[in-house]
C-alpha cells in the first residue's frame, strides 16, 4: 500500500521529524541525493495557479535525478480530470506510468479519492481545506530559528480560517508548539479540525485556541503567521472577506506585541498593505523567503520518504 500526504495527519509525530531532520540533511548535503530517485517520473497535477509550489517541486524532482510532467488539470492541453474523468480512473491510469503525483486542487474529496485508487504517493500541493506541504516547510523554518525543541513557543495565525490555519493545526499538537489563530468571529476555522487539535494537544500538552482579539492574541507569540485574505477560488467573496478582516492586518504595532525575537511568517503570495504591511513582510523580523526556499528541501524530503528511498526510520 503506498503512502500519501493527503493532510498532516498522515504523519504521526515521529514522521513528522524524520521528514524534518532529512530534510535539513537534504539541504546541507544536497550532492547525497542526487541520483536517490533516478529513473523515476513524478505527475504534478495542477487545477489553481502556483509559483513556489510548482517550481520547488519540479526543480526538487530533478535534484534526486527523476523527471515531471506538468499536467494541467483541464483545459485543451490538460487531464480529463479537468472534464469529469473520475479520480478513480485518473489514479488507476496514472499508477501504471508514474511513481508519484502531486496534486494543487478545490476539493480535499478530490485528493482522497486519488489517494484511495493510487498505487503510487498521492501529495496533497493544496486544496481549499488543507496545505500540508507549505506547513512542512513552515515547521522547518522555525526549527532553524528557535532550535529543534518548538514545545512553548506560541504561533499565532492573524487571518481567515483557511487551508493554511487548517494544516498548522495539524501541526501544532504533533511538533509541540501552541497555535492560536486570532480570526473574525464569521470566518473560523473549520469547527471539525479545531476540535480534533484541540484533542490532540490535550492529549500531548500543547495548547490550541481561538481568539478574535488580535492585539490580545499575539501577546508573547514566537511566530507571526498570516496568508491571503483571499485565497485561490474565492475571488468572488473577495470583497465581503475584506471587509471581514480589515482589524487583521499585520502591521508593525502587531509585530511589537509579540515576544522581542519574533518571526514574522507568510506563505506567499503577499498583498502587501492588506493582510500585511510592507515593512513587516520586507522587515527584519520576516523569514518569508525562508519558507518560501524549505518548500524546495522539506518536498524533495518527502519524496525521498514516501516513494521509499530513504527509511522511515
Ligand atoms: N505558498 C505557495 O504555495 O505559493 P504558490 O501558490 O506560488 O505555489
Ligand atoms: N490560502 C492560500 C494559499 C496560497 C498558497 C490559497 O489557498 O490561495
Amino acid at each position: 500500500m503506498a503512502r500519501h500526504l493527503r493532510t498532516l495527519r498522515d504523519l504521526s509525530s515521529a514522521e513528522f521529524n524524520r521528514v524534518l531532520n532529512l530534510a535539513r540533511d537534504v539541504k546541507q548535503n544536497p550532492d547525497a541525493y542526487r541520483e536517490k530517485l533516478a529513473g523515476k517520473a513524478v505527475a504534478m497535477i495542477f487545477a489553481k495557479p502556483s509559483t513556489r509550489t510548482r517550481v520547488s517541486f519540479e526543480v526538487g524532482i530533478r535534484q534526486l535525478g527523476a523527471q515531471s510532467l506538468f499536467l494541467p488539470y483541464g483545459g485543451d492541453s490538460g487531464l480529463h480530470l479537468g472534464r469529469g474523468e473520475t479520480p478513480h480512473d485518473t489514479a488507476k491510469s496514472l499508477s501504471r506510468y508514474v511513481d508519484a503525483i502531486v496534486i494543487r486542487t478545490f476539493g480535499q474529496d478530490e485528493v482522497d479519492a486519488l489517494a484511495e485508487h493510487s498505487a503510487i504517493p498521492v501529495i496533497n500541493a493544496l486544496t481549499d481545506r488543507f496545505y500540508p506541504c507549505q506547513v512542512l516547510a513552515d515547521v522547518m523554518t522555525m526549527r532553524e530559528r528557535f532550535g529543534d525543541d518548538l514545545r512553548g513557543k506560541k504561533l499565532v495565525f492573524v487571518g481567515p480560517g483557511n487551508n493554511v490555519t487548517h494544516s498548522l493545526l495539524h501541526a501544532g499538537p504533533r511538533v509541540g508548539f501552541d497555535v492560536v489563530v486570532a480570526c473574525p468571529e464569521v470566518l473560523p476555522p473549520s469547527h471539525q479540525v479545531l476540535e480534533i487539535a484541540r484533542e490532540e494537544a490535550l492529549r500531548v500538552g500543547t495548547q490550541v485556541f481561538v481568539e478574535h482579539n488580535a492585539r490580545k492574541a499575539v501577546k508573547d507569540a514566537a511566530v507571526i503567521y498570516t496568508d491571503t485574505w483571499v485565497s485561490m477560488g474565492q475571488e468572488r467573496d473577495a470583497h465581503s472577506l475584506r471587509a471581514k478582516l480589515t482589524a487583521y492586518t499585520v502591521d508593525d504595532e502587531l509585530m511589537e506585541t509579540a515576544a522581542p525575537d519574533a518571526i514574522f511568517m507568510h506563505g506567499l503570495p503577499a498583498r502587501r498593505g492588506e493582510e500585511v504591511m510592507a515593512s513587516v513582510i520586507d522587515g527584519r523580523q520576516s523569514v518569508v523567503f525562508d519558507q518560501a526556499e524549505n518548500r524546495l528541501h522539506a518536498q524533495k524530503a518527502l519524496m525521498l520518504l514516501l516513494m521509499g528511498a530513504e527509511p522511515w526510520s
